[in-house]
């Protein structure tokens, strides 16, 4: 039995803020049970809800020197869904209402989870024979492996992945306050290991020291190689290249399946999708008091309001867009200067543009099974699922070709009638409102054709098989 550890910040169905713990959730059940005992360790945050706490079971517990004080770490366990799930317990660290604050205090709070998550596997009795980390909140463990955690018998042999999820956030903070949380010497301190700047990076910890890197798709796997991409760590994405693989994300296709899924107000597969689909779109006009109308193009946004998520370009045309004959509905919470934006325009536009400024699980699902198009027109995209999550509900994703989004969604092509949504190149407003009048037009105009295109999308695969299968070959290589 090969036995592998993921290590993480966030995981479904525990707590979530993005994508991260819709893979960490869903891709540990998706391994061959036979030969893989794959588990999780997270952070056990306050803000998680009473009803997962409650499903806790304490295991054990010590005390570690960190950051110049004897700190509590208590372990708790659980298995969910045939997966065993490990809960570091600290109340000083994982209190506050969502998991990620103030940017220093993260850093700390990461630094203890990394060395935490380390220190309890002897005493949990279970060493894995990969630890598999998840972008920057984990960056250190591959680092303490090569350090002070590199002389015990127990740790010796344990091979390390770094997966990044998104190249942009790396955890960086000044050096000499890195050294002095961290407890790493000033050794680690130098360009070609962890420092950026005059900062410790815990990223570029994990990069430098992890045995293998992966990325969430072969295209964000060769932009990060880039000076557009890189972040600052194109030079050491390039040196590793040859350590470096992509691998797409896939979804949880019990969860999202619009078959079964009990969120949305009518179940359909992709033989009764043309009749039955249409009901979710008139249960949601209602629901949100937009215009009740079956041929109203209706486009749906659900995302973090952030400036990767190509928001500017949609604010640029978000006046021009309401002047056609569309209505947009956005899920989301963010930057400010987006969430009032959209405020605005459903004040400006009643009964057309829908504003839900909030986080819902289930209104997310509404959305990806009642619009007809999705809009994602993201700067970068180291691999997305909301795109996968439309094609999965027969709603067709408009997106910028980058990253995940390239590798993922086949543009509509008028002469042989392939694809399974649509797409623009360059990051420009314009070239994003082309493609989305170009969608529209087959929507209204050539509808047949459309209605082939939502098929096209929904026979597409995007479950875990094929991926998890490639993570699996990675663990083997590594451990020979
Ligand atoms: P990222 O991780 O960069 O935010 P992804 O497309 O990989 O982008 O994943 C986003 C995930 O978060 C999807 O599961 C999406 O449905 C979900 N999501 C984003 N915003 C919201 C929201 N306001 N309410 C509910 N789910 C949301
Ligand atoms: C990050 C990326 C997103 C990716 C997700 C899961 O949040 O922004 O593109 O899908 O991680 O890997």
């Amino acid at each position: 039995m090969r036995k592998v550890l993921f290590a993480s910040s966030e995981c479904v169905p525990f707590i979530k803020t993005g994508g991260l713990a819709d893979v960490v959730g869903s891709l540990p059940k998706c391994f061959d049970k036979e030969y893989y005992d794959v588990r999780v360790i997270l952070p056990k945050y306050s803000c998680m809800a009473q009803k997962w706490k409650d499903m806790m079971e304490y295991k054990t517990h010590f005390y570690m020197d960190f950051a110049g004080k004897s700190q509590y770490v208590g372990v708790l366990e659980t298995v969910y869904d045939g997966v065993t799930f490990y809960f570091i317990d600290n109340e000083y660290y994982f209190t506050g209402d969502k998991p990620y604050t103030d940017h220093h205090w993260d850093i700390e709070k990461f630094m203890f989870f990394d060395r935490a998550a380390l220190s309890a596997l002897p005493v949990i009795g279970f060493r894995p024979d990969v630890i598999h980390c998840h972008d920057w909140q984990t960056g250190l463990i591959p680092v303490y492996l090569h350090d002070s955690f590199a002389g015990g018998d127990f740790y010796r042999g344990i091979k390390s992945v770094m997966t990044i999820h998104n190249l942009k956030f790396q955890g960086n903070d000044n050096a000499e306050r890195f050294m002095w949380l961290s407890g790493l010497s000033s050794y680690y301190m130098t360009y070609d290991k962890l420092k950026t700047g005059i900062d410790g990076n815990m990223l570029k910890g994990g990069l430098v020291y992890a045995d293998a890197i992966t990325t969430v798709s072969d295209s964000y796997a060769e932009e990060i190689k880039t000076d557009f991409y890189g972040e600052g760590l194109n030079g050491l994405m390039v040196a590793r290249k040859n350590d470096l693989r992509g691998i797409v994300n896939g979804i949880d296709y019990d969860d999202y399946n619009p078959e079964t899924d009990k969120m949305i107000a009518c179940n359909y597969n992709i033989n009764n999708v043309l009749e039955k689909k249409i009901e979710n779109k008139r249960a949601l006009q209602e629901e949100l008091g937009l215009i009740r109308d079956d041929n109203k193009f209706m486009v749906g946004i659900v995302s973090r309001l952030t400036d990767q998520k190509g928001f500017d370009l949609i604010a640029y045309m978000m006046e021009k867009m309401c002047q056609q004959d569309m209505q947009i509905v956005v899920l989301g919470t963010g930057e400010a200067k987006y969430e009032d934006m959209f405020r605005h325009f459903a004040w400006k536009y009643p009964g057309k543009v829908s504003a839900n400024i909030y986080y819902s699980e289930a209104m997310s699902h509404k959305i990806y099974a009642s619009c007809d198009a999705f809009l994602m027109p993201s700067l970068f995209e180291p691999c997305g699922l909301s795109q996968l999550m439309s094609l999965r509900y027969g709603t067709l994703p408009i997106v910028r070709e980058t990253g995940g989004l390239k590798d993922t969604v086949q543009p509509f092509n008028q002469f042989d009638r392939t694809g399974t949504g649509f797409s623009f190149k360059n990051y420009n407003a314009h070239e994003m409102y082309n493609a989305l009048m170009f969608a529209m037009y087959i929507y209204i105009d050539r509808r047949a054709e459309w209605n082939g295109i939502i098929k096209s999308a929904m026979s597409k695969d995007f479950s875990w098989q094929a991926s998890a299968r490639k993570y699996q070959d990675m663990y083997d290589w590594l451990i020979g």
